[in-house]
């Protein structure tokens, strides 16, 4: 059986997981249990050998040099062997400041880790033009560099600073957490464990897939993923076992017509007239 393209599907993820194509995906983004919260689904034993499971069956699935986002704790893949299945590329470090809770005994935990893998030797994309982030110095400051002896004679010199901006690097600290205010928060009971920014998914889905490409979101949450697929003409797979999530997602999908960019305001006031 083939699974309906462009649908979030309700479900338990590892048993529809078997229902995807072999080598079909070009991308999987997978934002699923952390194993850290009181959440019933987020209760995983050993959140290091259910990870290795999901690599195991996401390297059937992703087509050579698809690539895999795997969002954890740091010690999300501590321990396990996932070299025959995938590449590690970067454990890219979502780097967030402004977390409330602070360690009394230990050092605040500042940070979630986005774990890059890709099938094979070679990526199939990664568009850095398209996720390329302000540079840090004025373009004055930048020329003026340019021009500098020891940089224009020095290993440097045919490097040129790009008017688009830079690689966006492996620790991100551009992409804020959703908080109370945030215009595209969905409901109060998504923020911190479910719903991401759509930044930060958006920077993800425009690196590392193409227009009509096909994107596995196998814990969909209230849809960040697909609804950044609606809106870049990305094809998408979404599973979620929670039907209100389900029905969030799908008002956020239905709010974005063609090419519109839209903000989750309109799903956000509906599902919380349901929740509250
Ligand atoms: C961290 S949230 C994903 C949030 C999503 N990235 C977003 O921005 O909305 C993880 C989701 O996975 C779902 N989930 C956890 N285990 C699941 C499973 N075995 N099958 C299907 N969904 C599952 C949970 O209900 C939860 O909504």
């Amino acid at each position: 059986m083939t699974l309906e393209i462009n649908t979030i599907h309700r479900g338990n993820s590892t048993e529809l997981l078997g229902k995807v194509e072999d080598e079909s995906v070009d991308l999987i983004v997978c934002d699923g249990p952390y194993g850290v919260t009181r959440n019933t689904w987020d209760r995983i034993e050993s959140i290091q050998h259910f990870n290795l499971d999901l690599i195991k069956i996401f390297s059937t699935k992703l087509k050579d040099g698809g690539a895999l986002y795997l969002f954890g704790k740091s010690d999300c893949i501590d321990f396990i062997d996932y070299r025959p299945y995938l590449n590690l590329q970067s454990r890219i470090v979502w780097y967030q400041p402004s977390r409330l809770a602070q360690g009394r005994l230990n050092y605040t935990n500042n940070y979630d880790i986005i774990c890059y893998f890709i099938k094979g030797s070679r990526t199939r994309c990664y568009n850095l033009d398209d996720i390329r982030v302000t540079q840090l110095v004025e373009l004055e400051h930048r020329l003026r560099c340019e021009r500098v002896p020891s940089v224009t004679n020095g290993k440097f010199g045919k490097t040129r600073f790009n008017d688009k901006g830079k690689n966006p690097g492996d620790v991100w600290g551009d992409i804020k957490q959703l908080t109370y205010k945030s215009r595209e928060l969905v409901c109060r009971e998504a923020l911190n464990t479910i719903q991401k920014p759509e930044k930060l998914i958006e920077r993800i889905v425009l690196a590392s897939s193409s227009p009509g490409d096909l994107v596995l979101d196998p814990f969909t949450g209230v849809g960040t993923c697909p609804v950044i697929c609606k809106r870049y003409g990305r094809r998408f797979i979404g599973f979620e076992r929670d039907e209100t999530l389900i029905e969030a997602a799908e008002r956020r999908l239905n709010a974005i017509r063609g090419n519109e960019r839209i903000t989750a305001n309109s799903a956000a006031s509906t599902l919380l007239t349901k929740v509250g």
